[in-house]
């Protein structure tokens, strides 16, 4: 078993990247068997299919990196590194740019999202990042790619890139490609905003109160909590209680990620309770859950050195792993 995953080095962590994927990485990492390994990476080439700043580009790669150890991503058992470090990844794009199809691309929603009415001033690269990610999974043979949701239509995509591949330029019985399936890891949580219960809790919402980032300090973390909008009622005892109360459901399943309970157990347990009560409870276990990861953070990024070295390591056990693969892509194409 391989696993591979990237995240965009855009910014600092939030609640929802660390319940929604980071800590599954981790889980994943610590769960693996013997002779399987998880490659994580941080996707600073994806970063620059949308306008951005060279120089915020570099310290947030830094800090992402901070930020998947501080959560528990271990150097020494996953491979951890960033995309721009290993070129086979931009190499193996141009390769499968010849294998997928305008159509496919066309067809991708988060092009169509981001892209929005400018679609003649998005850039190229955000038409064929889904081909670099294709390449990014492909290039390492991986067999599970954990996604969210919205990443389904890439790692279909990047499945059909590799079996029109493997059909157009292998013999039958030696394929370039492993077709990878997605892990849609069982407590992967979707975190709402804290302002608004219906909208993902999101590093691209401008006010910073509908976030708990993993940097907020306890005070930040307790005051955005008590500041979550909230309905006048009592928790339920029953899950069917929440339905048409999105911020409270919110609440109550941020509080079962925490704990690796379900919604009907946390009920079980709070129902009757207000939200005078059910708040600062929350907060706790927050400021519990996060100040030592924000401790081991803070610390981490005073030494950029160990930063840049720890990429530097992992980016040389990924070349490894991809040097082969991407060299039977070349020739399989007569290059
Ligand atoms: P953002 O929406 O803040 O820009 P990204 O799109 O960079 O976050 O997502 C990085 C990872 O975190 C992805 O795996 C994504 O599925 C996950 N993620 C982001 N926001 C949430 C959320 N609110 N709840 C659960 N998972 C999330
Ligand atoms: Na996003």
């Amino acid at each position: 078993m391989r696993v591979v995953s990237g995240i965009q080095p855009t910014g600092s962590l939030h609640l929802g990247n660390y319940l929604g994927a980071i800590r599954n990485w981790v889980r994943m990492q610590d769960d693996l068997e013997p002779g399987s390994e998880c490659l994580f990476f941080l996707a600073d080439l994806h970063a620059i299919s949308m306008p951005h700043s060279p120089a915020e580009l570099k310290a947030a790669t830094l800090e992402m990196t901070a930020a998947l150890v501080a959560c528990g991503i271990d150097p020494a058992r996953s491979i951890l590194f960033n995309q721009a470090q290993v070129p086979a990844h931009s190499e193996l794009q141009w390769l499968l740019n010849g294998t997928a199809r305008m159509g496919w691309l066309s067809r991708m929603t988060q092009f169509k999202d981001k892209s929005g009415k400018n679609r003649e001033g998005a850039s190229v690269a955000l038409f064929t990042y889904p081909v670099l990610q294709a390449a990014d999974v492909l290039l390492y043979q991986a067999t599970h790619v954990p996604v969210g949701e919205d990443q389904k239509q890439h790692l279909e995509l990047a499945r059909d890139i590799a079996q029109k591949f493997n059909n157009d330029f292998c013999p039958e019985d030696a394929p370039v490609f492993t077709l990878p399936d997605p892990i849609i890891p069982p407590g992967a949580a979707r975190i709402m905003s804290l302002r608004d219960g219906t909208a993902k809790m999101s590093k691209s919402d401008p006010s910073d109160m509908s976030r708990i980032n993993l940097a907020d300090d306890p005070d930040e973390v307790m005051k955005k909590v008590k500041k979550a909008k909230t309905d006048p009622e009592p928790l339920p005892s029953e899950e069917a209680g929440l339905v048409g109360r999105p911020e409270a459901l919110n609440l109550v399943s941020i509080y079962a990620a925490l704990t690796d309970k379900s919604v009907a157990d946390v009920l079980a347990e709070h129902g009757g309770q207000g939200f005078g009560s059910f708040k600062p409870a929350l907060g706790e276990l927050l400021v519990e859950t996060l100040s030592p990861i924000t401790a081991r953070f803070t610390g981490l990024l005073e030494d950029r050195e160990s930063l840049d070295a720890i990429l530097a390591r992992g980016a040389a056990k990924a070349r490894q792993i991809a040097g082969p693969t991407l060299e039977q892509a070349y020739r399989a194409l007569g290059l």
